[in-house]
């Protein structure tokens, strides 16, 4: 048994629809031995996953960046994905999607004989961000970024986004905005957004961060919204002196960050920019 997971839970491994107790890796699978392999998180809101496309596609950036072997085409991921959502009568949740490089002997390099990629899928309960949190926002912590240089890929060796949030729960705060070399990078699981001067600003994408899903869709809404968007290097003094500070991810929607290091940002409440973005994203679930 793991807690908060029902035993019956059917997961996609390999081929087969299993209980999530008869679902087992191999101990040399590459994934389990060096985080060699790649995941997708995608949102599904009363049975539609949404921004699926998007998520697929980086799921192919993703394993061309790592030169594993696709192992299905955008028709396979897409009828894993619905056979999985079948299997499960909650309508709002996650879809977790995984590969890794596969089973082989321990060594660094490639296998020099290609192996099959350990594909894995599951259904998690998840279940959007509650009015209080939207209402009220969150706190986070600035640290250092002290992960490695390819940020921008969806990789399951996650040991720095791990120990950088981890550090958010011993401080009590809800997130931490991580920075490198004095400029923001993003979240430990999120992207971090900042309204300065009525603009919106996002650091550029590059290999500090991951291309968030959202990151395209709140250009999107900032543009139908008529806020000015710029994607570009953002100083530690310009995230301090932010009007508004937000957050998003698949899990995590659109949030607004009201403090940071136990200081308010702006007025220390949700801002103008937050609740005209928001109301976007929730016209967009609206209309799946
Ligand atoms: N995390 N940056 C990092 C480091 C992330 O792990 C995530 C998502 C994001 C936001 O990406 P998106 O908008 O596509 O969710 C940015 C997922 C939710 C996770 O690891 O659970």
């Amino acid at each position: 048994m793991i807690p908060g997971v029902p035993g019956e839970s059917q997961v996609y491994l390999n081929g087969e629809f299993l209980r999530v107790d008869e679902a087992k890796v191999s101990v040399l699978d590459r994934g389990f031995i060096f985080g060699d392999g790649i995941y997708e998180v995608v949102p599904v809101y009363q049975g539609n996953a949404f921004r699926m496309a998007e998520h697929l596609n980086r799921l192919d950036r993703s394993l061309a960046a790592l030169r594993i072997a696709q192992p299905f085409d955008r028709d396979g991921w897409i009828d894993l994905i619905q056979k999985l959502l079948a299997r499960t009568d909650m309508e709002t949740c996650i879809v977790y999607l995984q590969v890794t490089r596969g089973v082989a002997k321990r060594d660094h390099q490639f296998p020099s004989t290609p192996v099959a990629p350990t594909v894995f899928g599951m259904i998690s309960a998840w279940s959007p961000p509650p009015a209080a949190q939207r209402e009220r926002g969150l706190s986070a912590i600035s640290i250092p970024d002290e992960r490695w240089l390819h940020c921008e890929i969806k990789s399951v060796s996650l040991l720095g986004n791990v120990l950088a949030k981890q550090q958010a729960v011993d401080a009590q705060v809800d997130e931490v905005v991580q920075f490198r070399d004095g400029y923001l990078t993003e979240g430990s699981s999120t992207n971090i957004w900042v309204v300065s001067g009525g603009k919106l600003l996002a650091p550029p994408k590059n290999n500090l961060i991951l291309e968030g899903i959202r990151y395209g869709l709140m250009g999107e809404l900032a543009a139908e919204a008529g806020i000015p968007f710029e994607s570009r290097p953002i100083s530690r003094q310009e995230v301090e002196q932010a009007d508004e500070l937000m957050l998003s991810s698949a899990t995590k929607e659109v949030l607004a960050i009201v403090s940071l290091d136990g200081k308010p940002v702006g007025s220390g409440k949700p801002g103008p920019v937050f609740a005209q973005l928001r109301a976007g994203y929730d016209a967009r679930i609206a209309a799946l």
